[in-house]
């Protein structure tokens, strides 16, 4: 059970790391097939948010109703394309942070190594970051998204 209990208006927010248990191709293959899937699934389940993958990582941050990310994460979670999931935040949410998608993604880059580094990452491992942080990171990739 998650902790969401006094969440205002039953917004919530959740964000999460995982390591990729694909590599290469089937690494392509499989961010393909889970963002067709998280699109359909999310605008269905009023859930927006963002991921971001690099260097076998995922970053995700889930937003909408209580109970929606409550159920999306449990699938989530059981989802064998990935394992040792760290859940940097969870909590109410008072506005949603990222509105505009069902599920954007960003495919970490060679430009994105300062923005890393000045969260004190040499390499993408998200599951070092605290909320603040990974909050930061997301907001800031997610901005040079067009909206
Ligand atoms: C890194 C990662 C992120 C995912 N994000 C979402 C998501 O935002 N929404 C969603 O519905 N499913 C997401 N999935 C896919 C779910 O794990 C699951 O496969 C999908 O919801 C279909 O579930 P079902 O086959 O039980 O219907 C994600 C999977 C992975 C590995």
């Amino acid at each position: 059970m998650l902790e969401f209990d006094d969440a205002p208006k039953g917004l919530a927010r959740l964000i999460y790391a995982s390591r990729s248990l694909s590599v290469g191709a089937d690494f392509s293959e499989d961010v393909r097939t889970i963002l067709l899937t998280s699109i359909h699934q999310n605008r269905m389940s009023a859930i927006t948010g963002f991921l971001v993958m690099g260097e076998g990582r995922f970053l995700q941050v889930l937003e909408g109703p209580l109970a929606e990310i409550e159920a999306t994460f449990e699938r989530i979670r059981q989802d064998e394309r990935h394992t040792d999931l760290v859940v940097i935040a969870q909590g109410p949410a008072e506005r949603r942070m990222f509105r505009d998608w069902n599920m954007a993604h960003h495919q970490i880059v060679q430009a994105d190594r300062m923005l890393l580094a000045t969260a004190g990452l040499s390499e993408f491992t998200p599951e070092a970051l605290d909320e603040a942080e990974a909050l930061r990171i997301l907001a800031t990739l997610g901005s040079r998204h067009l909206r």
